[in-house]
């Protein structure tokens, strides 16, 4: 059922200009995808949401776009070249290479999909008095299990935390993961391999150099970290945020646009006093899971995930995850990053990154607390969370779904559709002088092709919230009717009053008003 719906999901992308696959005449390239008319205003629309909510609503974080490219001894001192890797496995009859640790977390997944299952039942049986914590701590069928996951839990973070290749591998075998593609538990060793991308820049003759493409926007801000702390004479605690691609050569690309090759990321280092970073670590947790919340997707479809395993620059770190019809996932992470970066970037730079503070007398490496957040996974959790199918009766009792998407108003692509009742009688020209007048503030649309009725669809389809129609009462009295998406309702409203209805309904305010 939910595969059902996820596949709904990437054909409806597909068919409304949200998402492409990347080189489709070609084929197609694994894991890329390209964003369509209505897919890149939905992209940019959640890039202002983080954008604004980052640097406009917060008087001590600045905007940064620094380049792709970076000196590759970045890379070293950050770690990426080394240990920026995942462990992998491939299965010997298939020749199909998955993620180990991806495929016992669909393990421990398929232990607790069990113990939902028990829950689901018992909740239909009881009704309104089911106590499901009672009920958890309880029942022996979801005890035994929750035992079984919390052993499983346990050796995986272990063999995480030790890097133990073997142990992973013996895991999967005790597990007896089999093979989706040829069903066999007949599998190699765990390998580790580097996720970056590489390529040269300058001629060979001169002696290229091997640089990489980023795999995280964070580093172009911690090597600006200077820059933007002095000619903005900015004091701690404050954060720089930035949007930009990332790249990464995923091994299990799959799920869309959940798990890319290419993809981007908006991310804001927030530099503090050292001792001072698990408080901003919980504050911007909090803040960052706020701004989730806002988007009215319903609270109980987001959890943290406290790391099993903290990378290699951390020392707390969380993600904020989302219940996408394929189970919950991250969306988000928040590291707290201790001073690895600057202090690896100060000694494989050899220049001095430290902030000197006034009140202390002393100069000291600033800690820093992260988040990252990736466009096209939220962009995923929006369609995921938006897409719906209605049962609708029409005026002659014929019963039809309806698909529409319920997009966050400030989000949708299109704002309102200008629509003429017919195609002649001076209706065309109405609709065109109207949208005239409001195209300045928002991204508006006409439409004059097929019945009202299917135009509405269309519209809805795409998550337009407001369909404006021109009949031949328009000209006599400058009225109009505005169709409500989630509603279906419609009113008469006077022309003059259409930009205070759709900016009301769409602008980001009350969004914002909303965020801790
Ligand atoms: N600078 C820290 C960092 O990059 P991460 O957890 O590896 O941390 C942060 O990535 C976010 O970037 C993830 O929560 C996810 O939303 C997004 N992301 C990471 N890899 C991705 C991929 N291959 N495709 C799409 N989004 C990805």
């Amino acid at each position: 059922m939910a595969d059902d719906i996820f596949k709904k999901l990437i054909a409806h992308s597909k068919e409304y200009g949200f998402v492409f696959q990347s080189s489709e005449i070609y084929d197609g390239l694994g894991a890329v995808y390209d964003y369509g008319q209505n897919g890149v205003e939905l992209k940019n629309n959640i890039k202002k949401y983080w954008r604004d909510s980052m640097v406009k609503l917060h008087e001590n974080v600045v905007g940064l776009d620094s380049a792709i490219f970076m000196h590759p001894t970045i890379w070293k001192a950050s770690g990426h070249v080394d240990a920026f890797n995942d462990p992998l496995i491939d299965n010997k009859d298939s020749k199909k290479r998955y993620r180990a640790d991806v495929l016992i977390e669909d393990a421990l997944a398929k232990i607790e999909a069990k113990m939902d299952k028990e829950v689901t039942k018992a909740k239909k049986r009881f009704g309104d008095s089911f106590d499901e914590a009672q009920f958890r701590e309880t029942n022996p069928r979801v005890l035994a299990n929750q035992e079984k996951w919390n052993a499983l839990h346990k050796r995986f973070s272990d063999a995480l935390n030790n890097n133990d290749l073997n142990e992973l591998k013996q895991i999967i075998i005790d597990q007896e993961v089999a093979c989706p593609v040829s069903g066999s538990k007949n599998w190699t060793d765990v390998r580790q391999f580097n996720l970056m991308f590489s390529t040269e820049m300058g001629s060979t003759a001169e002696g290229a150099n091997t640089i990489y493409l980023r795999p995280e926007t964070a580093q172009g801000i911690f090597v600006n970290y200077l820059n933007v702390q002095k000619t903005g004479r900015l004091k701690l605690p404050f954060g720089i945020a930035q949007i930009g691609k990332a790249f990464r050569n995923e091994i299990v690309a799959r799920q869309f646009i959940f798990r890319m090759r290419e993809f981007e990321q908006m991310e804001m280092q927030f530099f503090v006093k050292p001792g001072t970073e698990l408080d901003w670590f919980d504050k911007w947790r909090e803040t960052r899971m706020s701004w989730h919340r806002a988007l009215g997707f319903g609270d109980e479809n987001y959890r943290f995930h406290e790391h099993e395993k903290l990378a290699h620059y951390a020392n707390a770190a969380v993600d904020v995850e989302y219940k996408f019809p394929f189970g919950f996932k991250e969306v988000e992470g928040i590291h707290s990053r201790t001073d690895f970066d600057l202090n690896q970037h100060q000694e494989f730079s050899g220049k001095k990154i430290q902030y000197f503070d006034p009140e202390l007398g002393k100069s000291y490496v600033p800690y820093v607390v992260e988040t990252s957040i990736g466009v096209d996974r939220m962009f995923l959790q929006v369609m995921a969370a938006s897409y719906c199918e209605e049962e609708v009766t029409s005026s002659n009792g014929k019963v039809d779904t309806r698909v529409v998407l319920k997009l966050p108003t400030p989000l949708a692509p299109i704002k309102l559709a200008v629509m003429p009742l017919v195609k002649k009688d001076g209706l065309p020209e109405k609709a065109r002088e109207i949208i005239g007048d409001l195209k300045f503030d928002f991204n508006c649309a006409y439409d004059e092709k097929d019945s009202i009725g299917k135009r509405y669809r269309r519209m809805d389809a795409l998550g337009t919230p407001f369909c404006v129609t021109v009949d031949h009462q328009t000209l006599e009295d400058n009225t109009v009717t505005i169709r409500h998406r989630d509603t279906m309702e419609q009113e008469r409203v006077a022309i003059e009053a259409l930009g205070g209805i759709v900016e009301n309904a769409t602008n980001f305010k009350a969004l914002y008003a909303k965020l801790k």
